[in-house]
This record gives structure tokens, sequence and C-alpha cells, in this order.
């Protein structure tokens, strides 16, 4: 194909997979299949990369992200982002109605609308590209997420319409879908799990309302992961000069034409009834929509009559946001549940007689710990208020207490523990109860070799489903190096029974020659899982994944990182003083030592395979060896290393007369400074290094 022929052949893919991403995100309704549409994407990126030349910001290539800002640059709004007066009352929205009355007469309509609970955010396109996102910041100036915000695939990054104006504001709410948010959440709390953190981490780690996920996500400096989070947005607002509408209604509309997506829900009605009985409609009806509304919003729609109004000093006078309150309802307390986690801490769990709220219904509540419930002060029997606001799982906010039953007896939290009766530790500062038999306590074992086989870490899946349990019960294994000493024998014929979830039947399992053989080749094949898996595996609080890789990438091997004193392990990436105090007092107990010890006998990969399985890149700094020192803005120390060695160079821990270049980031050392320019070692940047490799 001929350049001129490959320019309209990337042209018509871009405006048709625009096309498709309209009617996928905007309107819901996509009329080609995912396939399709990932094969025309296959097609565009391929013949971008080919084609440099044609390049795009506005390609709908550019959706997956890539930009990475390190500081969110603060821009001066063209237009004042103001917030709106907010009421909880009908009384005050009757005010602002007689208000306006008073004002204006009652030739007039209103405009209502949802109120999107998210981030307000700002676009400006010019000449139909959009130029700018800005966030409200303080109103006057906000911070320019325009990397991040070009992800969101449901906002348009060209307009083609003829009557799009030379240069417009729109303003809308980034929210975060309750699908994606409920998803995000659960990888999150499935890995945070995995790496040993206690629930009341977990809480406090995870996202906490999908309002708090959008300013968040927004916030991120990898636009990648922005744009995997799966934000949305909804527009409310036209700003601009001379622009040809009359009313708040019409110029929506016609940012319906252009491409925005704008909620069906808008309604022009002619009164405060009008307004009263869109209100009470979306009190019930908004529990059925995928995304958070904390209320609706009320707005004069004659843009004339809006400037007669005017504004006071923070607000619009010709608007006003109604919040509803947030659903309560009350249920009975039928009795608490105290979980045992895989490092013995405990967690209650309020029971509760079903209940609706807020569209779904309740059966459980989280009481967090000993403090939460001495604080409700629960008594057995109690009737207590349920609240859903805005959080993931409902808490109890408290008890009703004229239903309290004369007599009722004080609930007292558990002093032994619920699974193996050792009596309950609480350190001094924490608010965490802990069962301290970490040896003898079932779900604390069962929690360890669970983890130790699971996908992510040795990935032994022919023993899921019960079986960890089943061999447990069976005194087959205590520790996961147990499991490497299991035989046929052993196997053969074990039965256990699976009890059923509510209303389920119950299941009996027995091992038979087939099963027996997949469990001992999946624990064979185990052995050649690498070793940074390994050291995943073995359980090592707040060592999840990632820093497991970095511990192999820095140590290289598990001795080295069992000797390792605490001033060593703070060295590698990304490790901070609380993941290597856990490291250190994890190598301190004999039975883990003990336990790997086994398991290199057993044959599991205790190196770190690495320059094995380097992926080779170039061989343009052969013969070369650097010293990287400082914190770089593009990758980790780390991930500089790896790339001098995928580019065939070598890595030296100090500067001498064989070292060639040193790559200097912020805060590094002034002693290596020193040194460097001592024997006239070039010190280069981060940037000066990729230019090199780059060639
Ligand atoms: S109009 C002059 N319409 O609520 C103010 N705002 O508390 C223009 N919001 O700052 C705002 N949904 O972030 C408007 N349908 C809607 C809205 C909405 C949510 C947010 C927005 C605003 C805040 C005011």
């Amino acid at each position: 194909m001929d350049k001129k022929k490959i320019e309209e052949r990337i042209l018509l893919l871009r405006k048709e997979l625009d096309e498709h991403n309209h009617h996928y995100y905007v309107e819901s309704n996509p009329i080609i299949s995912d396939r399709e549409f990932d094969m025309m994407l296959e097609e565009l990126i391929k013949l971008e990369k080919e084609n440099p030349e044609f390049f795009s910001s506005e390609s709908a290539s550019q959706r997956v992200g890539g930009e990475v800002t390190k500081e969110f640059k603060s821009v001066k709004h063209k237009y004042p982002m103001l917030s709106l007066s907010n009421t909880y009352s009908e009384q005050d929205l009757t005010d602002f109605d007689e208000r306006i009355r008073k004002s204006i007469g009652d030739d007039f309509s209103y405009v209502c609308e949802l109120k999107f609970d998210g981030v307000a955010i700002g676009l400006t396109y010019n000449k139909g590209r959009l130029i700018r996102a800005l966030t409200r910041g303080d109103g006057i100036q906000g911070d320019d997420v325009t990397a991040n915000v070009r992800t969101i695939r449901s906002i348009p990054l060209l307009l083609s319409n003829k009557d799009v104006p030379e240069e417009f504001e729109i303003r809308g709410e980034i929210i975060m879908p309750r699908p994606a948010f409920d998803r995000i959440n659960s990888e999150m709390e499935a890995q945070l799990l995995e790496d040993g953190y206690d629930p009341e981490e977990i809480a406090e780690r995870l996202l906490k309302n999908p309002r708090n996920a959008a300013s968040g996500t927004l916030k991120m400096q990898d636009s990648k992961i922005v744009a995997k989070r799966g934000l949305d947005c909804f527009f409310y607002a036209l700003l601009g000069e001379n622009l040809p509408f009359e009313t708040h209604y019409d110029s929506i509309q016609k940012a319906k034409e252009w491409g925005f997506r704008i909620s069906e829900h808008v309604r022009t009605v002619d009164d405060r009834q009008g307004v009263f009985d869109y209100i009470n409609k979306w009190d019930k009806a908004r529990s059925g929509l995928s995304f958070d509304t904390d209320g609706v919003v009320i707005k004069v729609n004659s843009f004339a009559t809006q400037e007669d109004l005017g504004y006071t000093a923070k607000s619009p006078r010709w608007a006003i946001a109604y919040k509803y309150k947030s659903e309560s309802v009350s249920t009975e307390l039928l009795s608490l549940s105290y979980q045992v986690g895989r490092t013995g801490a405990i967690t209650p769990v309020a029971n509760l007689a079903p209940v609706q709220l807020a569209g779904t219904t309740v059966k459980r509540a989280t009481l967090h710990n000993a403090d939460q419930i001495e604080k409700l002060d629960l008594h057995e029997g109690d009737f207590v208020f349920v609240e859903k606001g805005g959080e993931i799982i409902p808490k109890i906010t408290e008890v009703d207490l004229t239903k309290r039953k004369k007599g009722a007896t004080a609930i007292r939290y558990i002093d032994k523990c619920p699974e193996c009766g050792t009596a309950l530790e609480r350190n001094e500062g924490e608010v965490l109860h802990y069962c301290p038999n970490n040896l003898g306590c079932p779900p604390q074992i069962k929690g360890r070799i669970d983890h130790f086989i699971s996908r992510r870490a040795m990935n032994i899946d022919s023993l899921g489903e019960g079986k960890i349990e089943m061999l447990y019960d069976h005194g087959l294994i205590k520790t996961p190096a147990d499991l490497y000493k299991l035989q046929e024998s052993d196997l053969l014929g074990l039965e256990k029974i699976i009890e059923p979830e509510e209303g389920g039947k119950s299941k009996k399992i027995s091992l038979q020659k087939k099963s027996v053989a997949n469990i001992l080749s999946g624990i064979e094949a185990s052995k050649s899982v690498p070793f940074e898996r390994v050291l995943y595996a073995i359980g090592i609080r707040y060592v999840g994944e990632t820093v497991a890789k970095k511990l192999a990438i820095h140590f290289r091997n598990m001795d080295a990182i069992m000797h390792a004193p605490l001033e060593e392990l703070v060295l590698a990436d990304e490790i901070g003083d609380k993941i290597a105090q856990s490291i250190v007092d994890f190598f301190k107990q004999s039975r883990n030592i003990a336990l790997v010890d086994e398991l290199k006998k057993s044959g599991l990969q205790m190196e770190f395979a690495g320059e094995a399985q380097l992926e080779k890149l170039s061989n343009s700094l052969e013969g070369k060896a650097f010293v990287v020192s400082g914190v770089f803005s593009n990758f980790s120390r780390d991930e500089l290393k790896l790339l001098i060695e995928q580019h065939g160079g070598k890595n030296l821990s100090g500067i001498s007369s064989k070292t060639n270049f040193m790559i200097a980031g912020e805060d590094s050392g002034p002693s290596k400074l020193e040194k460097a320019r001592k024997l006239n070692v070039p010190v280069i940047s981060e940037n000066d290094f990729l230019q090199m490799i780059a060639k």
C-alpha cells in the first residue's frame, strides 16, 4: 500500500472505531462484536506502528493510556467552577422556588437532573479536539488530568459535527460505575488477603466508595492503569462565548448529538410539584441504577433567566441540589460469628435477620473489632440500624434502644479462639485480637497451605476445592512442605463430605487413581515454579507478588534474603521498614527456617532464574558497566538495572575505574557523585540513558 492509501485506511479505522466506542460506551448499544472491534483496533495499532508519521493523540489506539504524569499541572479555569447550594429539606426547595418566583415571576421552567456522585471535570474542546481536562481544584484553578481523561472511552477525543463551536467547555462528573467498583475491589481484596494483610488493613486499603475510587483513579500517575479501571462520565453543562442556545436543556441535547454522554433521565418540569415528583421517583428508582446518585439537581432552564437571577459568591441562584438522606433500616441481630484468618486475626461479623436495603438483601454486617462492639453497646437480641452510606459493606450505625428486651445481656467479645480454644491476644495499641496458636489452629494452618498452592503462588490447582482440608483432616499435611512427601498410597480412597452452602446439597469426594495421579503430578510440576513465586508462596506477611519479585531481583536467592539484616532489605526497590521488619521476623522463627530447608530439599527453586529468562533486547551496551544511583521518574532502580542487562550491559554496585557510566537520579549519593567526578566517570540522567538504548 502506498502512503496515501495507508493514511486513508488509518483515518477510516479511527473514525469507525470512534463510532463503535460511542455505540458501546455512550449508547450501550454495540453494533459489532467485541472480536470485530478488537480486530479493527489491532489493524490500526499495527499500521500506526509501521507508519509513525501518522501518529495522533486522538486515535482510538491511544485509549489504552501510556502517558505517565508525575505531577499534575495546576491550570486556571476560564470560567470559575462553582458549586451548588445543597439541601436535605423539602422546605428549602419550596423557599428556593418562591424566591425565584418573587424575582422573575411565574413564566419559567426547571430542568431536573440526577446528581452524579463523582468528581467534577471541565473539558475544553478547540476545533473539535479535546485539548484540556481540568478538575475543579479550588474552583479557580484545577489540576490538568488530560492524559488520564483521554483513556475514558465514553469521552470523545475528536468531534466531527459541523455545528460544533470553535471553542467551548463542557462540564460533567467522572464516575466509577458500581460494577467496575465491585470488580476492582474484589480483585484487590483477594490480592491483599493473599499478601497476608489483616481484615482491618484490607478494609482500610480497599476503595471506600465509587466516588473516592473515581477521584483516586483520576489522580493516578500511570494512565495505563486508569484505562483499565472503567471510569465513565456524565455531562451536565455547556459553557462558551456566544453559544447558539437559549436553554440549558437544548444545550445538553445538542452536546448529546455531538457524542457526549448525557443522562437519559434529564427532564424539564413546569413547577414545584414537578420537581417533587421527580425527586420522589428517583428516591426509589436510584437503587436500580448502575452508578451512585446522591440527589437531584434542579436548574432554571432559560439561560436569560439564569443571568437575571445571577450568582452568590459561591453558587448560582438559579440552581440547587437536593440530597437524599442515606437509607437506614432496622433489623434483628441474630448472632455474632468470629472468623479466623491465615495470620490468626479475628474478625467479628454480625448475622442479621435478612432485610432489604437500597436494592439488596442484607444478612451480615462487619463489626471490625472489639472496640466497635463496645462502642455500639450491643446486647443479645438487639434490633440495630443498618446503613449503606456509599460504603461497600453495610454497617451498623446504632442500636434501636426502643426495642431492647428487658434484662438483655451485653455482648462480650470472645476471649478464646472459636476454632482452637487458645486464649486470644491483643497487642498494645492494636485494634485486632489474634489467636497466637499459629502452629495448631486449623484455619491458620489450612490458610497458609491454601495460599501456598494458590494460582499465583505454586499453582497446584489439582489440590483445590476442599482437598487441602481433606488432607489436613486426615493428618497428612501440617505445613506446605508435607505436600512433597505425599505418596500415592496416602491418597488413594481418601474421603470427605463437603458441607453445602445455604440451600445446596452436600457433596462427597473420594480420591480415585486418576485424581491422585493429578494431585501428585501437580505437586511435582510445582518444583519448577520460579523462585519469586516460591518466595511469595511461603507466606511472609506483606510480601505480595510484586514485593517478592523485587526481592528476588535484588537478592537473587533465598539464602541472601533469609540472612539479610533490616538495613540491607530496605535497599531493595519498594521495600520499606514495615515489609523489611516482617521478613526479619519471619526468618527469626525456627519453624520457617525449617520450612524453607525442607522445601529446598524437595527440589523447589530457591534462586532467581532472571538471567536465564532475560529477554534480550539488544547488544547496544555490550562491554559497558553502569552504576545506578538515586530515584528516577520513569523507572525504578531495579528496572533500570534490568534494562542495562537486557541491552547487554553490566551493573556494578560501586564506582571504580571499571565503571563506564553512572546513571544518577534525584537524591543519588553525594559520595558516589564525588567519586565519579574524581575518576572521570560520566554522570548521565535517566533520559540520556534511554536515548542511549533507543539507538
Ligand atoms: S451543575 C454551577 N449538575 O455536584 C454548578 N452538578 O454540589 C454547576 N454534580 O460541582 C453544577 N451532578 O460536581 C450539576 N447534574 C448535575 C450534577 C452536578 C453532580 C456535582 C458537580 C457540582 C456539585 C455541586
